[in-house]
């Protein structure tokens, strides 16, 4: 495991993680027993079926080659993960432009996307794992009749439209079985926030033009590497007693790389949808530094003591940029960086903040991979520590059936 993980900045009671070591154990073999519904992910990375993954790339390579555009039509988990690999990872030079449809009902939005649609030769992708998501849906039902007057007839438009759902259930598995759409299986065993490295990331993911066997071989590495039981464990265990034991309620996760604000958007994804249930778990905030240091710091500096947070760091970049003259004549931007999250890391600990941080030697598919692999599998521990169920998101279904009922469908 390249990935480092450091809870002593929590300053936790001496033995308070090792008491907690044999549960979150026992928690990490009911995730890999393979009994526990839900839990296909955890051994995907090292199941590879090569076959599978060379069809997606190959599909992959067709979308970079007859599209300027892939409209992902897809929301929560079936957007999230691609949409973070997306905007945080390098990408070759003929990767195409990948943008996001039924994440929203804003009008301004949708004009915006369907004028794109108009301009640009697309091919649209909708995800989704229910099929039956309201906001995918309208989403559709906008974007199928403009694909059709733009190639000129349904079976045109077909060809240029693909699926990732289930099986065969669901309204989507339907229109794939009447329309003929290129399709794929989301696995009935991999819910939305855990399915980055199934087809439902992964297919944009690779058409953007990012190496994705780099991400599954990263994902891998932490699936199979003899250190994660302690570092996998010791956040899972950490983030546990912040909230069960310490009283905090908020988990602030500031992040010093530029790019990395979307992965923000789907950790809070991850762990808002996975914890927060039965009246239980931690609020999962983002900040990015410096930016934010210099409005949410002040609340970090000396504002209610309802948080702790995780510094995650990014340690190197590919190239440097070297302060050529003035006060900083000589130093590169990059350590200026570094210098930053030390400085921060110290004013914070002064104002008594508990930190945990975690370092990721750099930007890379591989690397990306490990994290995403690490934050799923100790969001799954503290969840089952904290005794709410993972994988469930009853909420998030409470309000589908709310609005469908306000649109006159059933329940
Ligand atoms: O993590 C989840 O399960 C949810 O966020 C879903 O991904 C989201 O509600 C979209 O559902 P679906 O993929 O069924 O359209």
């Amino acid at each position: 495991m390249d990935i480092n993980v450091n809870i002593e900045g929590l300053d936790l009671a001496p033995g308070e993680v090792e008491a907690l070591r044999p549960e979150a154990a026992s928690a990490l073999d009911r995730l890999w027993s393979g009994q526990m519904d839900m839990t296909g992910w955890v051994k995907a990375p090292i199941e590879q079926d090569e076959e599978a993954l060379k069809y997606l790339l190959d599909v992959a390579d067709i979308i970079r080659e007859e599209a300027q555009l892939l409209l992902v039509l897809g929301i929560g988990g079936s957007y999230m993960g691609a949409k973070a690999a997306i905007e945080a990872l390098p990408k070759f030079e003929h990767g195409i432009e990948v943008k996001f449809l039924g994440i929203n009902f804003c009008t301004d939005y949708y004009r915006e996307i369907i004028e794109e649609v108009k301009r640009k030769s697309t091919i649209v992708c909708i995800v989704s794992k229910s099929g039956n998501t309201m906001e995918i849906q309208a989403a559709l039902e906008v974007i199928r009749p403009i694909m059709e007057e733009k190639y000129g007839s349904k079976e045109e438009a077909a060809k240029r439209i693909l699926a990732v759902t289930d099986e065969s259930k669901g309204r989507i598995r339907q229109e794939v079985n009447e329309m003929g759409y290129t399709s794929f299986v989301l696995p009935g065993n991999i819910g939305g926030r855990y399915s980055m490295m199934t087809a439902a990331g992964l297919l944009p993911i690779a058409a953007a033009g990012i190496d994705v066997r780099e991400l599954l071989r990263g994902a891998e590495a932490m699936a199979t590497s003899p250190l994660w039981d302690t570092c996998g464990a010791d956040y899972a265990i950490g983030r546990y007693l912040m909230h069960e034991k310490y009283g905090k309620t908020v988990d602030v996760t500031c992040f010093n790389h530029s790019r990395m604000g979307y992965f923000g958007e789907w950790m809070k994804q991850l762990f808002g949808e996975s914890e927060g249930k039965e009246g239980k778990g931690l609020w999962p905030a983002t900040l990015q530094f410096s930016t934010d240091l210099h409005s949410m710091g002040q609340f970090l500096q000396e504002g209610s003591r309802v948080f702790f947070e995780t510094m995650l760091v990014i340690d190197g970049y590919d190239d440097e940029i070297v302060i050529p003259a003035g006060t900083f004549k000589g130093m590169t931007v990059e350590e200026m960086n570094n210098i930053m999250v030390e400085g921060v890391i110290k004013a914070h600990r002064s104002a008594g903040n508990p930190i945990i941080e975690i370092h990721v030697p750099q930007l890379t598919p591989f690397y990306f991979g490990q994290l995403v692999y690490f934050m799923e599998t100790s969001c799954a521990i503290t969840a089952m520590l904290m005794g709410v169920d993972p994988f469930n998101q009853p909420g998030v279904e409470s309000y589908k059936t709310e609005m469908r009922k306000l649109c006159g469908l059933e329940g």
